[in-house]
């Protein structure tokens, strides 16, 4: 099995939930602002990460509040929204946000309007759908296209006047663009589609001096999977690991690390790329 974030063997599952763009507002409890310490990449930096309610885009989210950031965070999933909130500095905005709702992209553009505009912007929220070619329909096809592709073009179409000079935007895909995987197809699509959109805002905000990276993860150990059956999963998992040359999954902080690299002035000189977190699956 050479899948990284869905299985080749599952029956089609969906990961969802539901929403529109609600707006939760500036987190009302939680800890005070972080306070920014030496090295702090992001202090002064506005970041807006999409999907941070769980995963990586969580650990990311908490990371760059520690680096003296300040974060907006989207999820859909009401109990991970009241977590997250009460996880990040005050200051923070957390937005039930659906990435796959077209009317909920102007919520997000006023909250980020009201944050003054952004200096790094996270698109990584995504939903997986597995299973074999002939199981896929119209819908799955446009539910899948609608949060993966839809979602961050008409986000970023709606954030870019928002955008700083010299911002950085980074794009979640996945290995599974470039495995082949036999139940994939439709997820790889849009995580192909991610990393082809990806390039061409490269070259189109260039002149602003913003850049556009693309982190192609491996398999991370997140709740990704959560929509298949343990046994699956845990088989799932044991398969890919097998091809990982580390010999392991990769944690959630590890991917939002290389994320957080590319947000950040470390990467200044770093455009329209893509970067692998996969413990070396994708070498061969
Ligand atoms: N984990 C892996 O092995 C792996 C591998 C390759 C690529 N990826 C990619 O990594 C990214 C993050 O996934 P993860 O592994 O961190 O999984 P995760 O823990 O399940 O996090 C997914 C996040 O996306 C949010 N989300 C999902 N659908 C949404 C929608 N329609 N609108 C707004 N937010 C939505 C979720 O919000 P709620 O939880 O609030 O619903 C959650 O915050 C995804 O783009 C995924 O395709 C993951």
């Amino acid at each position: 099995m050479r899948s990284d974030d869905v299985p080749s063997t599952s029956r089609r599952r969906l990961v969802q939930g539901g929403g529109v763009g609600l707006l939760l507002g500036a987190a009302a409890a939680g800890p005070s602002a972080a306070v920014a310490g030496p090295g702090a990449r992001f202090a002064g930096k506005r970041v807006l990460v999409t999907g941070g309610t769980s995963g990586m885009g969580r650990a990311g989210a908490l990371r760059i509040a520690a680096e003296g950031g300040r974060v907006a965070v989207t999820g859909r999933t009401r109990a991970h929204l009241d977590a997250v909130r009460a996880e990040l500095p005050d200051a923070s905005v957390v937005l039930r946000n659906d990435a796959g709702d077209p009317a909920a992209v102007a919520a997000l553009a006023e909250a980020v309007r009201a944050m003054g505009g952004l200096d790094g912007l996270w698109l990584n929220a995504a939903v997986a759908e597995v299973g074999p070619l002939e199981a896929v329909t119209a819908e799955a096809f446009d539910r899948m296209m609608a949060v993966n592709v839809r979602g961050p073009m008409l986000q970023l179409a709606a954030l870019s006047p928002l955008l700083a000079p010299g911002a950085s935007i980074v794009v979640t895909a996945s290995s599974s663009a470039y495995e082949g995987a036999a139940s994939t197809s439709l997820y790889a699509a849009t995580k192909g589609a991610a990393i082809a959109m990806a390039r061409s805002w490269a070259r189109q905000l260039a002149p602003r001096g913003i850049r556009v990276n693309t982190l192609v993860p491996g398999p991370v150990d997140t709740a990704f999977r959560r929509f298949l059956p343990d046994a699956t999963r845990q088989a799932f998992e044991s398969g890919v690991v097998a091809d990982v040359p580390l010999g392991r999954m990769g944690g959630a902080d590890e991917a939002a690390a290389v994320a957080l690299f590319l947000l950040s002035e470390d990467a200044s000189y770093v455009s329209g790329s893509q970067y692998a977190v996969d413990g070396g699956m994708m070498m061969r």
